[in-house]
């Protein structure tokens, strides 16, 4: 249960707003209305939201009884709820406190880009200190003039997307296969997290192999962990989550594999040891099963070159952290099984995840566009823009984390890798600073070692880590840097590049490509998808500011013909609505 208005915009306007925290008290409407999230039975009941919980078995009977009970009796009367005992609550002073720590918290979190949670705040005011008429008053004046706004829009927009993925299928004329049994290769961060999240998701077993002991015995902590966290939020309970875990198998041969219909690996990112593996992971599985990877830069027909049924090769390529990134690319190369690739389509949505069919390019989508993000912020770090200075531009703009710190989670050595890759394939297109390998072979890792473009303690990300100028020959200088210059930088490329890729079919719509970047990337959903901001800001706009930066900086930012061709054709939605 919850109030999930501020997910599109607006907020509980038909008596929400002023009757929760009545019910509830302030301070927990507050959190339930300013982030639209919701609470399971058990919850609702501990905070008052509903009178009682049932279970589902004699739910009619107990119902009954309940309602039963309660007939002779007088309805509660809208002036009398009860307020909660709190003394922070019942008096004016305390109240401004609450009131003002959520508007801090609230800022800090939406960086002033969602106006309806600031509104909302203001509106539970006027509920609470003017009454009932006053709070329904200002509710219905908030929702008026915050639906029309385009923030609202967009969030609708990007819900409208959601929904219409959930229609999607895969490739057409074939249906996915039932899976019974799973196996996970490789129990690294991805392979530990992609066997905990079937095993919680389907209830399947799944059999989850590594080369070596150590490996699996952290692979399968980190299952374990997750499944803690899942106890301690109350979704699961304990004897659910021991049973579940239990699901996940470990193993260093290829045992229990003669029943799995479906194999997601996730082992290192080399081209011939995933040859290999595939080719000799096919001699233990059942006629027909389905072997996909979840390999973030290689070709996935190269993958299964080695492998009898290559057709039934398959991209599955989740996101780090695997239990919160909602986006997984199913990608189906040349000549792949329909029926394989709808398998994986169809097991996608049974993980709780949204699948986005994309074609085996390099980088697929997101990783290709997002490199030309992620390279143009090192290429102006070369130009003297200090590490913080890029983060800040970028997380003022709504990116949930900036360029900079995004690289040392995704893992330094692992970005470099990618960024050499898509170099090859792009080119001219997407050059990368001679000095990009220093920054690994310094030893910087990432938040994975705790060393990186930042300095952390323990876990925690704290500065830049000036070191990394003096290691790579930089001087920072840019004083005061105009946030504008920063974004027309970093985000004109993506938007070029994604002219490129729905031209070449590497996804089927302008719908899909927006849901892609902020299912996978975080892409601020305020804005309504990359595509969506493109056409409001005006791809006329965006091609002469690229041709601005082509002139100052260099041939990177030369408009590309395809969206010149897709600005001649009325924008992203109006060229490349269809699937
Ligand atoms: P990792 O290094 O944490 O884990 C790889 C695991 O595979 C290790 O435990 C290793 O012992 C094991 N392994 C190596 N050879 C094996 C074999 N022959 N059979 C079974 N296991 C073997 O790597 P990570 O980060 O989990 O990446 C795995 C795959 O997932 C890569 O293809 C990577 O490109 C992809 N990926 C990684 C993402 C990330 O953010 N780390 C995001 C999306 C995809």
């Amino acid at each position: 249960m919850g109030l999930p208005e501020v997910r599109l915009g607006i907020l509980p306007g038909w008596g929400g707003s002023t009757r929760l925290p009545r019910r509830i008290g302030i301070a927990e409407a507050l959190d339930l209305i300013l982030t639209g999230k919701t609470v399971v039975g058990r919850k609702a009941l501990k905070l008052g939201l509903i009178d009682a919980l049932m279970p589902d078995a004699r739910f009619l009977d107990e119902v009954r009884d309940f309602a039963l009970e309660r007939i002779d009796k007088p309805l509660r009367e809208e002036g009398e709820f009860d307020f909660k005992e709190l003394l922070l609550e019942k008096n004016p002073v305390g109240r401004k406190i609450l009131f003002d720590q959520a508007r801090k918290k609230t800022l800090e979190t939406t960086h002033g880009h969602y106006p309806a949670p600031l509104r909302a705040i203001e509106v539970v005011r006027v509920g609470i200190e003017d009454g009932l008429r006053a709070g329904f008053d200002a509710e219905a004046r908030a929702v008026a003039e915050l639906a029309t706004s385009r923030t609202a829009k967009n969030l609708i927009h990007v819900f409208h997307l959601t929904e219409e993925a959930k229609k999607e299928t895969g490739l057409p004329g074939a249906e996915p296969r039932e899976v019974h049994a799973t196996a996970v290769l490789g129990a690294g961060v991805m392979g530990g997290g992609i066997a905990q999240l079937v095993a919680a998701e389907t209830d399947l077993p799944v059999r989850m192999k590594d080369v070596n002991d150590a490996a699996l015995a952290s692979g399968m902590q980190h299952a374990a962990q997750l499944f803690t966290k899942q106890v301690e939020r109350r979704r699961l309970t304990q004897p659910e989550a021991r049973r579940k875990m239990n699901h996940i198998l470990p193993t260093l041969d290829y045992s229990g594999f003669g029943r799995a219909d479906l194999v997601i690996e996730a082992i290192v990112e080399t081209m011939n040891v995933k040859q290999e593996v595939f080719a000799e992971t096919a001699k233990h599985v059942p006629e027909g099963a389905v072997l996909a990877s979840n390999t973030s830069s290689l070709s996935i027909a190269g993958i299964g070159a080695k492998t009898p049924h290559r057709e039934r090769v398959v991209g599955m390529h989740f996101f780090n952290p695997v239990h919160k990134m909602p986006l997984v690319e199913v990608i189906a190369p040349e000549g792949s099984d329909p029926a394989a690739v709808n398998t994986v389509f169809a097991f996608t949505r049974k993980l709780g995840k949204t699948p986005v069919l994309v074609k085996d390019t390099p980088g697929f989508l997101v990783n290709r566009l997002l490199m030309f993000y992620s390279v143009e912020a090192l290429w102006l770090l070369d130009a003297g823009y200090r590490i913080e200075d890029l983060d800040r531009a970028m997380t003022d703009w709504g990116m949930p984390v900036g360029p900079m710190a995004l690289t040392d989670e995704v893992g330094i050595d692992v970005a470099t890798k990618v960024a050499h890759i898509l170099h090859e394939a792009f080119a001219d297109r997407l050059p990368v600073p001679e000095w990009l390998d220093k920054v690994p072979q310094s030893g910087r890792l990432g938040t994975k070692n705790r060393k990186g473009f930042y300095l952390y303690e323990g876990r925690e990300r704290k500065g830049p880590d000036p070191s990394v100028y003096t290691l790579l020959g930089l001087q920072p200088k840019v004083e005061n840097p105009d946030p504008g210059t920063i974004v027309d930088r970093m985000v004109l490329p993506m938007v070029n590049e994604a002219a490129r890729c729905l031209e070449e079919g590497v996804v089927r719509s302008a719908a899909d490509l927006d849901l892609s970047l902020i299912f996978g990337t975080g892409f601020p959903p305020f804005r309504g998808g990359l595509c969506r901001w493109a056409d409001q800001e005006g791809l006329g706009q965006i091609i002469a500011t690229l041709e601005r930066l082509e002139g100052a900086v260099g041939d990177r930012f030369t408009p590309s013909d395809a969206l010149r061709r897709t600005a001649e054709a009325g924008g992203f939605y109006a060229r490349f609505a269809g699937r």
